[in-house]
């Protein structure tokens, strides 16, 4: 029986017609002479009408059982129609039935309200089920929209699809890696890539010019929310370009998604805010600005205070940042410990506060403040009845870390007492710019590349190279929305002399090492590169914003738990003796994998 119609197109216009739908059997009820069943296809649902006298073995059928009807579609009296669903003007009166496929008992409800309430674990189980919802459809749609937009957009702006290798080699400054054993080559090991940073430059070299792919990156990190250990990058990089280049092609191609998948004009410029005020204001490099409650330095004012502990982080260099938690002096005893252990998981020794109740200050520090300090306190946080302040007397990286944090945490607090309101629908898109090229690794005692060793300097920061490291911008860029990192991109070094520099004097990678891991391409750079530069935008984290979902696994087809498994086929597995034969995996693995209860041998 050949479909003719989906089932949620159906409208009064069809009235009359004899159709041919085939679906799921989502809902059924059962009115003595007569049985309704709600069939579902991914259109839509709409009403069957059925003469159980007629097709009894229908009648049986478990729900999501798979059928096939043809029907005349019948327009509903004024008092049976039902304004939730969108077909519910009409109902199809079954005239043949064929039933493709009967269901068991489900594990789950497929009904979008109910599955809300099944565990993850299960709806991961049976992730095909949990597909079928049309919440889940729907993002998948947009997800495909989304992606289609950005071909169409970057094809318009003559750059070309390139596939590039996954099974790259190891470079382990960036993530941990996924290796994979070479069985040609015993005991070498392909990486799976992390980007595909290196082969995209190598594009540039080759002439390319303007390259794209919708790439997929591996990193075996620890997962949470926005990170999977397998993701998707819309990844691109041009030749002959600067940051302004890069901007407003992205700027002009958020606008198209906003346009053509929210039917929102997308104001532009994108604001740009540096780095060191992105963490002086905000306390992060991927401030949420949908909301205030701003860090404020007071060091000043500690200068030479009686209270020990600050007049001792300003002696030692350090400084003093405060928070002023507007509205939230009833915060209960559990919440404050709550903040003081997520400070302390940021390296603060304490969490010193002060709260305004009635005029009165309450805190275990301000006994020690002079009547000058309160005053410039007072002046410079806006203090005002029911506020509470917290301070971070740290280093300045360490300062900006914690109050970052307490501000994320202050404002679900004050969230939920329904005193701060962010608005959901709003998309607070920034540049974040001016990163410092480098940071110093305190454990391994010299400086890392901030992001990747690939980024050019600021040229009029290249004379600080060898004497002030620290005090170089790189021509990076992320691009950040509501306190999500969305994407981030730079300029890079195309000249093999700078690169053998960064690589070896500042980056302290030894010569061999150098040699092995990047030679190729110090090579590469000295047979005619391009000046480039790209981005990747995390396409994962762009479509969970932009359909309100909670996490990245919400918009991925077949998602990895947060312990790294995929429960529906149960990977990762143990290989068989044989596969580990073949790829002359070491004794010792061997044992491991199998003596944890492999019963798949060769
Ligand atoms: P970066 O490492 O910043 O840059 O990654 C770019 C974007 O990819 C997304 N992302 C992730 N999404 C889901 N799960 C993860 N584990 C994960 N890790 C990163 C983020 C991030 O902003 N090659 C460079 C880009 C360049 O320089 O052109 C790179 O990969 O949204
Ligand atoms: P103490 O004198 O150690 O009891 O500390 C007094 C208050 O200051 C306590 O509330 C501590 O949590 C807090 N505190 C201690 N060290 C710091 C610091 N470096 N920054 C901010 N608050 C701190």
């Amino acid at each position: 029986m050949k479909r003719t119609h989906g089932c949620g197109e159906l409208t009064e216009s069809h009235g009359g017609l004899v159709v041919r739908l085939a679906g799921w059997i989502h809902a059924k009820r059962d009115h003595g002479g007569l049985l309704f069943v709600d069939l579902r296809d991914r259109s839509g649902i709409v009403q069957l009408v059925i003469d159980p006298q007629k097709f009894g073995r229908l009648a049986a059928l478990h729900a999501e059982s798979v059928i096939a009807v043809e029907g005349i579609v019948l327009c509903r009296s004024k008092e049976t129609i039902n304004e939730s669903l969108p077909t519910g003007r009409v109902e199809v009166s079954v005239g043949a039935a064929e039933i493709l496929n009967s269901c068991d008992v489900l594990p789950f409800s497929i009904d979008s309200a109910r599955a809300d309430t099944i565990s993850e674990e299960t709806r991961l189980t049976y992730r095909y089920l949990d597909l079928r919802r049309p919440t889940n459809y729907q993002r998948l749609l947009q997800r495909h929209k989304i992606s289609a937009t950005v071909r169409s957009y970057l094809n318009d702006n003559a750059f070309i699809e390139v596939e590039l290798p996954v099974l790259f080699k190891t470079t382990p400054e960036g993530a941990r890696e996924f290796l994979v054993p070479s069985r040609i080559h015993p005991g070498q090991f392909y990486a799976l890539t992390q980007s595909p940073q290196q082969y995209k430059q190598m594009l540039m070299v080759a002439g390319i010019e303007r390259y794209y792919s919708i790439a997929r990156c591996f990193r075996d990190e620890d997962l949470r929310a926005d990170r999977q250990p397998e993701f998707t990058q819309i990844d691109l990089e041009m030749s002959f370009v600067d940051m302004e280049d890069i901007y407003s092609l992205i700027e002009g191609m958020l606008q198209k998604i906003w346009k053509d998948v929210l039917a929102i004009d997308l104001q532009l410029p994108i604001a740009r805010m540096p780095f060191h005020e992105a963490m002086n204001r905000f306390g992060s490099d991927k401030p949420d600005t949908r909301f205030s409650l701003e860090i404020k330095d007071v060091t000043a004012i500690f200068n030479n205070s009686a209270f020990k502990i600050f007049a001792d982080t300003v002696r030692r260099g350090g400084i003093i940042r405060a928070i002023n938690g507007k509205g939230l002096a009833d915060i209960t005893q559990g919440e404050l410990k709550y903040l003081e252990e997520c400070a302390k998981s940021h390296g603060a020794k304490g969490l010193a506060y002060i709260k305004v109740e009635n005029s009165i200050w309450k805190s275990p520090i301000d006994k020690f403040f002079s009547e000058e300090e309160k005053s410039a306190l007072r002046e410079t946080m806006a203090m005002e009845d029911g506020d509470i302040v917290f301070f971070a007397a740290e280093k300045w990286e360490r300062a900006c870390a914690i109050l970052g944090r307490v501000r994320l945490e202050c404002a679900n607090f004050l969230q939920a007492r329904g005193i701060l309101k962010i608005p959901q629908s709003q998309f607070n898109l920034l540049w974040i710019t001016d990163f410092p090229l480098f940071t110093y690794d305190e454990s391994a005692n010299h400086f890392v590349a901030t992001h990747h060793p690939f980024t050019a300097p600021h040229r009029e920061d290249i004379s600080l190279l060898k004497h002030a490291p620290q005090d170089v911008r790189g021509k990076h860029y992320d691009l950040v929305m509501n306190g999500i990192e969305l994407g981030g991109g730079s300029i890079r070094i195309h000249c093999a002399d700078l690169q053998e520099i960064i690589f070896h004097e500042i980056l302290h990678i030894p010569r061999n090492v150098m040699e092995d891991r990047f030679g190729y391409m110090l090579r590469a750079f000295r047979l005619g590169a391009p000046p480039h530069g790209g981005i990747a935008i995390g396409l994962d984290r762009l479509v969970t914003m932009l359909t309100g979902g909670a996490s990245i696994r919400d918009v991925i087809a077949f998602p990895k738990t947060q312990r790294g498994q995929d429960l529906m086929c149960s990977s990762p597995s143990f290989p068989s003796k044989s596969q580990l034969d073949e790829l002359h995996i070491a004794p010792k693995v061997r044992e491991v994998t199998q003596c944890k209860g492999c019963k798949n041998k060769s």
